[in-house]
């Protein structure tokens, strides 16, 4: 493989070599002893895979303790809508008077906003007790005492010649023309791969604000049940998110009167009065209904309330102004959650597969093989349970299969819900590393390959054997649901869309094929490897002869690497006119 790059990269702005990582002064980790941000100071993690640490080196979390330590980080957070021009020092000082600040950073969604984590839980009841709600002139507010803030300057006109001296963290994806400069000026395709991944993966402040949000749903939520949990589920936990990806919350009641069976003694056995519901699909029906409408009303930053209740798993959907997320938030849904820790566990076994995984599902995004709005078109969940799949049927297997990760539990594993056996071992340790030590540029054409050629008709994919087997239905794409076995969790693929996904496996395979005899030269300017895979495709049946096709290709890639030559300077919000890579799934 001819290194390519070495020496241009170096070349190259320090804000086009990689985004952000390193340049975050506003992001302070100050370490209160016994908090979170100790643990992560003396692992120094990377985001992302920032929960598991790396690899082979340190003892990796189980998914629970990441969950529990980083809610509690989020209760003693706060979220601060700040004037545009501020001086961070006096900001802190000012902060610190409720006590010790243990992590701060600033970001940007219209408007500057600060995520400020105190050392203590006390210091938000002393930052509540000295806050004011606002008098609205015309308006009525409801005063609603949360912990999102609005911090106004008293004397403006005292302080408009400060210079706002704070960094805000990026939270967005990079702009499709920064990828692909990164990506042309990389060293190999395993470089790229690593580069889309570490590009697209959630920082940690992202992830702060995620945990964060969650938290201050659960607030609201608390109002009507006060031993709630609010907990995030789905790719902001499973380590598969992309910066831009929804945000799923699912409101845990079980904890609810669970104090009370400790306590039961004697003779006699306590139980609350409670209002009965002829199912339980009617209890979560009301029960979201009511925090729907709560957050509709009380809920600062909460907008677009949507009750999606006669879904098949009812949901509330809004937006979350301030974070920018989109949230759906949903109850009874645990299993969802034990996917999520099933496929962190997948993530952090082995380095590629999160690599793989963020490169299968851009390209999805760039061929519009996935979209953000529901349809006939294959989801990220199903891309990642391809990929799972692909990789526990590599020789030898890189991933393990369901059903051994089932026979490596022990008693404290053993999970059933609503009949389903959800059991797998959950301690990441004890888990043998794969002896397989193929290239990511071998894996990427090698998945493109095997799914190119599936027998689709035929035969469904099956993470918990790790093998095909025939499938059950007609449906045109059949992937086992892992836990509830007797389901397809691509059942809304439509024969159309999957032969899209087919040809365009087959196209990205023969790419990369043809690179391998004649990849071009560093000096002749085409996009090569991943870069060239995300491009609009050269094979769609709809579009024109051969050669007016091949023109039309040439033309989007020249102009494309004249964007990004005549303009190096960063610009995350830059489309360029041309195609966008993902940005939100
Ligand atoms: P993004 O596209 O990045 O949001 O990926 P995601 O994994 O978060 O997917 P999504 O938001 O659609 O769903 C959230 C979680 O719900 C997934 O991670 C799964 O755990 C679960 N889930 C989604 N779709 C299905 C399905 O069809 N069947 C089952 N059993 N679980 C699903
Ligand atoms: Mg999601």
């Amino acid at each position: 493989m001819a290194a390519r790059g070495v020496g241009l990269l170096a070349r190259l702005p320090l804000c086009a070599q990689r985004r952000s990582r390193v340049q975050r002064p506003s992001c302070r980790l100050l370490c209160c002893p016994g908090t979170v941000a100790e643990d992560l100071q003396r692992e120094e993690p990377l985001s992302g895979s920032a929960e598991t640490g790396s690899e082979d080196k340190t003892s990796k979390k189980r998914f629970f303790e990441v969950q529990k330590e980083r809610r509690e980080q989020a209760q003693r957070t706060v979220l601060i809508h700040c004037p545009n021009k501020i001086s961070e020092k006096k900001f802190l000082k000012y902060l610190s008077h409720h006590g010790p600040i243990n992590n701060h950073f600033f970001y940007e969604s219209f408007g500057l906003y600060a995520v400020v984590e105190f050392c203590q839980k006390e210091s938000i009841s002393s930052l509540q007790n000295g806050t004011r709600t606002p008098s609205m002139g015309m308006e009525a507010a409801i005063p609603f005492r949360s912990r999102f803030f609005n911090l106004k300057l008293k004397n403006p006109s005292n302080q408009t010649s400060e210079k706002s001296c704070v960094q805000s963290s990026d939270q967005l994806p990079p702009s499709s023309k920064k990828l692909f400069e990164l990506l042309y000026y990389a060293e190999s395709v395993d470089d790229q791969v690593n580069t889309l991944l570490k590009e697209f993966e959630l920082t940690e402040e992202n992830t702060r604000l995620r945990y964060l949000t969650c938290s201050l749903i659960e607030d609201i939520a608390a109002a009507y049940f006060p031993d709630c949990i609010v907990r995030p589920f789905g790719s902001s936990v499973n380590t598969f998110g992309k910066l831009g990806c929804d945000l799923d919350m699912f409101l845990d009641l079980d904890e609810i009167g669970k104090l009370g069976t400790h306590k039961s003694s004697g003779n006699f056995l306590m139980e609350f009065q409670v209002k009965n519901v002829p199912s339980e699909r009617v209890a979560t029906q009301k029960i979201l209904s009511v925090i729907g409408e709560c957050l509709d009303h009380f809920g600062p930053g909460c907008v677009g309330v949507q009750k999606i209740l006669n879904a098949r798993c009812p949901l509330v959907r809004f937006s979350h102004q301030p974070s920018g997320f989109q949230c759906d938030l949903t109850t009874n849904n645990r299993i969802a959650l034990k996917s999520s820790e099933l496929l962190y566990i997948y993530g952090a076994l082995d380095s590629r597969v999160r690599a793989l995984v963020f490169s299968i599902r851009c390209w999805a995004r760039a061929h519009s093989l996935t979209s953000s709005i529901p349809g006939a078109w294959i989801t990220n969940f199903s891309l990642t349970m391809m990929v799972i799949f692909f990789l526990q049927r590599r020789s030898p297997p890189i991933l393990p299969t369901l059903d051994l990760l089932k026979t490596l539990a022990d008693a404290e594993d053993k999970c059933i819900i609503e009949g389903n056996n959800c059991t797998f071992i959950r301690d990441l340790n004890r888990i043998k590393p794969s002896g397989n030590t193929e290239t990511l540029e071998l894996l990427l054409k090698e998945f493109f390959e095997y799914f190119g050629n599936f027998t689709f008709n035929k035969n469904s994919i099956n993470i918990r054997q790790g093998r095909e087997q025939n499938k059950p239905d007609s449906s045109p794409l059949h992937i086992q649901n892992p836990f509830e076995t007797s389901l397809n969790i691509s059942k809304n693929v439509s024969q159309s869309q999957l032969q899209k996904f087919v040809e365009l496996a087959r196209e990205s395979a023969w790419i990369l094929q043809r690179e391998d005899q004649d990849r071009p030269s560093s000096s002749s300017n085409q996009p090569w490897g991943l870069a060239a895979l995300l491009l609009p495709s050269i094979a769609k049946s709809k579009s024109p002869s051969k050669n007016k096709k091949e023109k039309l290709s040439s033309e989007r890639i020249k102009n494309l690497l004249e964007s990004i030559k005549s303009n190096r300077t960063e610009n995350p919000t830059d489309t360029n006119g041309k195609r966008t890579i993902s940005s939100q799934t």
